[in-house]
């Protein structure tokens, strides 16, 4: 285990106890306050810190304040991902110009909520504004505007935000890097680079690599395990592995959890980012049902690893997922529906942690 991993595995106990403790001396004042007689229901948030673990789900800004939204993120979830607005195109949309507004409102929020931040993401080759991408920079030049990115966004959150995406999807499906803009221009180091710059801004937070279909054991997460083995090796920090987990109904890999667990034996934390389930059109109730078992399978899958620190699923509802205009002809990926009211799915996930 590298002198960072070990730190962020110790703060990351701390920050369990602490997120447990404060949350735990607010249920007992409700409970109090309601009287022995009246059943609490439990909460996404009240099983998975019983489980030591957290649940997350990823925020859309334009929806934060719409009441019925922004209560079921508040009560039922106990980490926040920005769906969009700490990305580099709205962050530094461009050069030198940075915008902090969307990240920070999900900041304030958190903090009124007890919640912890994940914060997405630094290096991506998506919703890159073209001033990078096509800026027609020299390998010096765009690691200079990488780090300096890097260390801009860590820095101004520094202490606010628990997690980074520092590294998302630099990986094809066959386990090559990715041709992006950084990989073209700089090279592989670029990667260690981008986790040097984060630590550097914000020693504290912990720093993951992220990636979609990385869930099971394949030539993609083969190609995860190797470059984070090693980046370790390296002395890199680099503390944690994201696994989107964007899955299809009846395909979630069987190795799932074998998968996680070997990134955990590492010594990293593991966690699952970005969660959804979707199914074809139209859903019907079997396929929601199953939809649940496999929401639960997930869950319980990180509960039973070490190493995962927690879930966070991406969205809450039907009614603002990605999913539709990515993949036309899926939907109902989501544990509440498009009236935000739970489904089957949102008792699979209570169950897989315990509750
Ligand atoms: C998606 C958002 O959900 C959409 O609103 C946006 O238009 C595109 O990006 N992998 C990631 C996420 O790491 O940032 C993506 O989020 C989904 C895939």
């Amino acid at each position: 285990m590298s002198p960072h991993v070990r730190r962020a595995a110790i703060a990351a106990a701390a920050a369990t106890l602490v997120a447990g403790a404060v949350y735990g001396s607010a249920q007992a004042q409700e409970d109090t306050s309601q009287g022995p007689s009246v059943q609490q229901a439990e909460t996404l948030r009240d099983a998975a810190s019983a489980s030591g673990r957290f649940v997350g789900t990823a925020v859309n800004d334009g929806r934060l304040y719409d009441g019925n939204y922004s209560s079921i993120v508040a009560s039922e979830f106990s980490s926040v991902t920005a769906e969009n607005v700490m990305k580099w195109d709205t962050v530094q949309p461009s050069q030198g110009n940075f915008n902090f507004s969307g990240g920070d409102r999900l900041v304030d929020f958190a903090q009124q909520n007890n919640q912890q931040v994940y914060g997405h993401t630094l290096v991506w080759h998506s919703q890159l504004p073209s001033w990078v991408s096509n800026g027609g920079f020299n390998a010096e030049q765009l690691n200079a505007v990488m780090e300096n990115h890097i260390t801009e966004v860590v820095s101004h959150y520094a202490g606010q935000v628990a997690y980074w995406d520092v590294v998302n999807e630099a990986f094809n499906d066959d386990g090559t890097l990715r041709q992006s803009v950084f990989q073209q221009t700089i090279g592989e180091e670029y990667i260690a680079n981008a986790f040097r710059a984060a630590d550097a801004a914000d020693p504290n937070a912990k720093l993951c690599i992220n990636d979609y279909s990385t869930d099971g054991i394949n030539a993609k997460s083969n190609a995860m395990y190797d470059l984070v083995s090693s980046l370790l090796d390296q002395g890199v920090p680099i503390d944690c592995v994201g696994f989107q987990s964007h899955l299809i109904l009846d395909q979630l890999p069987s190795d799932y959890q074998e998968n996680l667990q070997r990134f955990s034996d590492l010594g990293l934390e593991v966690i699952v980012t970005e969660l959804d389930i979707r199914i074809q059109d139209p859903a019907d109730s079997s396929d929601l049902q199953r939809q649940a078992e496999q929401y639960q399978q997930v869950v319980s899958s990180c509960v039973a690893v070490s190493g995962c620190a927690g879930v966070t699923v991406w969205g809450i509802s039907d009614a603002d997922s990605w999913v539709p205009g990515t993949f036309p002809g899926y939907g109902a990926a989501c544990p509440w529906d498009e009236y935000l009211q739970p489904k089957p799915a949102y008792d699979g996930i209570l169950t897989g942690f315990g509750g």
